[in-house]
């Protein structure tokens, strides 16, 4: 039987990357994202290297809307009954100092991130449900676990992303649905590289910090979703997995 799973965010970045690494291992994906031209793009991409009966899904919605989001989840329902794996991958982030918070900005990133895993969760949830046996992934970051200066709805987003991934884990262990999040480091994905791109971040300093002495590359955080989504992580419920390259654990002082 092909599993399908729907990866949000999956126009770009660590959520493309998955969309790949799951088609490569025979799912069949739904590929989530408000841009629909790169949500054309990466159907076309799958459907070229790992073609599946019905192709691969493209899903342009935003995440945020929730009638968009019900919409869309209400037509896979309908086609396939089931859905195997979620990835909230829905990500944006917008930098300035705390005291200068944009209110309209700060919504936008809690709708994005936590909102928006939530609304994607609650309407996918019948399909994970009947699957028999199916798991959510939500994206966290660092940003859960130490501060972020700059970047306070990003960080604030993100904690919550915790609260929402344990709370779903208690709730629908009992259907069968397990429930993870990822606590990615710094990964190189266009959310870096315009931090980098505007001086915003020093790619020098993070690799100084990060104890492994490079940035992530999108695919290596892609087989930490895919091994939560599989088999192999059954008895994985309600965890969060770091994978920083060691950031979060080095407690070096700098001279
Ligand atoms: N890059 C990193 O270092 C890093 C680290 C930790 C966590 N993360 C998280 O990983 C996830 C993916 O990040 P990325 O680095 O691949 O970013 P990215 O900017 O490369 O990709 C994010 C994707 O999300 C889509 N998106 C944004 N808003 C949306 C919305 N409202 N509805 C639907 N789609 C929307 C964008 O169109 C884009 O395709 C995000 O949640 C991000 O916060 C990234």
């Amino acid at each position: 039987m092909t599993r399908f799973g729907v990866v949000t965010g999956a126009g770009q970045g660590i959520g493309a990357a998955t969309a790949m690494l799951l088609a490569s291992r025979g799912w069949r994906v739904g590929v989530a994202d408000k841009s629909g031209d790169h949500v054309a793009e990466r159907v076309a991409e799958l459907n070229a290297a790992y073609p599946v009966e019905g192709g691969h899904e493209p899903l342009a919605f935003d995440v945020t809307d929730e009638r968009a989001v019900g919409d869309a989840f209400a037509e896979i329902l309908e086609r396939h009954g089931r859905i195997h794996g979620l990835v909230n991958g829905a990500g944006v982030l917008f930098r300035s100092p705390a005291e200068e918070t944009d209110l309209a900005l700060w919504q936008l990133q809690l709708g994005i991130h936590l909102t928006g895993a939530m609304l994607c969760s609650r309407a996918a949830f019948p399909g994970l449900r009947d699957a028999g046996g199916a798991a959510i992934v939500n994206i966290a970051s660092v940003g859960a676990t130490f501060g972020l200066p700059g970047r306070i709805a990003y960080a604030t987003a993100k904690s919550g992303v915790l609260g929402l991934t344990r709370t779903l884990a208690v709730e629908w262990g009992g259907y069968g649905i397990r429930v993870n999040a990822i606590a990615p480091g710094y990964v190189a994905t266009e959310m870096v590289r315009s931090g980098l791109r505007s001086g915003a971040l020093s790619e020098a300093a993070l690799v100084r910090r990060t104890p492994l002495r490079r940035l992530a590359e999108p695919e290596e955080i892609a087989n930490v979703i895919a091994f939560l989504l599989s088999e192999d992580a059954s008895f994985v419920h309600g965890a969060v997995l770091k994978v920083d390259g060691g950031i979060t654990i080095d407690g070096t002082f700098e001279g």
